[in-house]
């Protein structure tokens, strides 16, 4: 890996100064969203009793978190984001060199794992490969989709969590009811807002999902990534990786006014791709070294040896 800039954690120091708390400061929470992604803190084994007390905590946990979330990701915040991180110049590396990075940092914050993320990724990835030993670019997106939580490493500006995890929505338009604890969205300045309350809000009907901007985490990174690095994924996984958190989408069925026809043959693959991604985590292990060969040959297909990060 060849770290490109040292990048101060710019965006920190705005969080500051809102002075709105960040999720990584040692709570004892512990939030499990997105498939098997686990925000550290608390050990999730050898809770034999109490349990109520700590489902109670995590639940205050999650509730925060989102609460967090909801009030900051604006159309503004997403904008700058993405402007920034799309400059690409953080870091150089390749698939494999991320999913070690990813590998080792989060393994690092989680003692208690009792398996490496790698092997999380894996796991998607070879359970897909199973049911559709066909569709190989659907294999590889199983093991990167994850890969923009990089973001919460030093080298990509150590992010807070609510800026980097959790369920995306978009930005620019009203927020859905169906989506998660949407109450904490009366606190978001684009609520108030109107060019940003309405329906439509500054997109139009059928306009694309490509469109419209997302909150900011992992899942735009990651597509941002692959898609300035001219990966040659067919769009299917690419709406994957950026929709995969999504799930007033694909599970509420929301938002369907900003889709066009392209979008709707591509959430069919999405909704098939997130059985896997939930439930996964199976307690197969995955051989890494046996697999590896197979996936590095997909990562050669379909990404440059190389990318900007
Ligand atoms: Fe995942
Ligand atoms: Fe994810």
């Amino acid at each position: 890996m060849t770290i490109l800039y040292e990048h101060p954690p710019a965006f920190g120091v705005e969080l500051e100064e809102k002075n709105i708390p960040v999720d990584h400061d040692g709570q004892e929470n512990e939030l499990v969203l997105d498939g098997g992604f686990i925000v550290p803190d608390a050990n999730s084994f050898g809770h034999t009793f109490r349990d109520y007390d700590i489902e109670s905590e995590r639940q205050k946990g999650v509730e925060e978190f989102y609460r967090t979330n909801h009030i900051n990701q604006t159309y503004g915040f997403v904008k700058r984001m993405r402007e920034e991180y799309g400059k690409l110049n953080r870091v150089e590396m390749s698939i494999w060199e991320c999913c070690e990075l990813l590998n080792e940092f989060i393994d690092e914050s989680d003692p208690d794992l009792d398996e490496p993320q790698i092997e999380h990724l894996l796991q998607t990835a070879e359970a897909i490969r199973k049911d559709y030993p066909d569709e190989d670019w659907l294999h590889l997106t199983g093991l990167i989709h994850d890969l923009g939580k990089v973001l919460l490493h030093p080298a990509f500006g150590e992010l807070p969590q609510w800026a980097v995890v959790g369920d995306t929505f978009p930005v620019g338009c009203a927020f859905d009811e169906s989506i998660v604890h949407h109450k904490y969205f009366t606190e978001n300045p684009d609520c108030n807002n109107s060019a940003y309350n309405s329906k439509y809000g500054v997109y139009s009907e059928g306009c694309g999902l490509d469109r419209v901007s997302m909150s900011w985490g992992h899942d735009d990174y990651m597509y941002l990534v692959a898609k300035e690095n001219k990966t040659t994924l067919p769009s299917a996984g690419l709406f994957i990786i950026r929709y995969h958190s999504f799930y007033a989408l694909h599970r509420a069925g929301a938002y369907r006014h900003l889709m066009n026809e392209e979008d709707v043959e591509n959430l069919k693959w999405l909704k098939i791709f997130n059985k896997y991604d939930l439930y996964s985590k199976s307690k197969v292990r995955i051989d890494v070294e046996k697999v590896k060969p197979y996936y590095l040959s997909l990562i050669e297909k379909y990404f440059p040896a190389k990318l900007r990060w």
